[in-house]
């Protein structure tokens, strides 16, 4: 199965909070459903510089296979914003197909475009499965993560 990335539209609501759906039972999370239609909407708005792109299969069916979002923030150590990359997911039947790598690829086009510094995103530590795609696309930071809840 080949794909094709583009940004997320309107229409593509109930595909994309399907996939949605199935990133936080991943995570297993529970995302309210007034939070998945604000970031659906943020995604879809011209005026908030968060983005959204689809894959969407090459066959007949045209069907919305996979997901990333991302958004740029200032940085203290560039003058130039760099890039945050959200959220991945790519359905489980068409995984290990490269689907996962051209949405990372189209987030790095379009940091370009901006231009950005870099592009970086976290992932779990045992997360073996993206680690495996992240080692071939990105380098692997000394960082670590922390979350202050307030
Ligand atoms: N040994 C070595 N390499 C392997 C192995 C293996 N056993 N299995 C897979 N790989 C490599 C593949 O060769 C491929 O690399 P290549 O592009 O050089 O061929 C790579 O892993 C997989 O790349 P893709 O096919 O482009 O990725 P895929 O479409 O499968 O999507 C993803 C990867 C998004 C991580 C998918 O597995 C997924 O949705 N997982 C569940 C959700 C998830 O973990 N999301 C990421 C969370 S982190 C975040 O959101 C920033
Ligand atoms: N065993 C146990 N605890 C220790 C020990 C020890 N040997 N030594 C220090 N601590 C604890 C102290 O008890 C204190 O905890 P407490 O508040 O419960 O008493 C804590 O370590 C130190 O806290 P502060 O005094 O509030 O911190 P400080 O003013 O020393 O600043 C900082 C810490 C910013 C990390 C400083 O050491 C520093 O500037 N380091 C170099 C730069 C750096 O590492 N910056 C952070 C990079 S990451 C980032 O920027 C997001």
């Amino acid at each position: 199965m080949s794909v094709t990335i583009r940004r997320v539209k309107k229409e593509d609501e109930e595909a994309w909070t399907n996939l949605w759906e199935q990133y936080n039972v991943f995570y297993k999370r529970t995302i309210p459903i007034e939070v998945t239609k604000k970031t659906f909407e943020r995604l879809c708005d011209e005026n908030v510089r968060m983005y959204g792109a689809v894959a969407v299969d090459n066959s007949s069916q045209q069907q919305i296979v996979g997901f990333v979002t991302w958004y740029p923030h200032a940085n203290t150590s560039s003058i130039e914003e760099v890039v945050y990359l959200n959220d991945l997911f790519v359905d489980p039947t068409i995984r290990n197909k490269g689907a996962g790598r051209a949405l990372i690829e189209h987030v790095a086009d379009h940091a370009k475009t901006i231009p950005a510094h870099h592009v970086y995103w976290l992932t779990q530590h045992f997360n073996h499965r993206a680690q495996l795609l992240y080692t071939k696309v990105a380098n692997k930071s000394d960082y670590v993560h922390y979350m202050k809840s307030l």
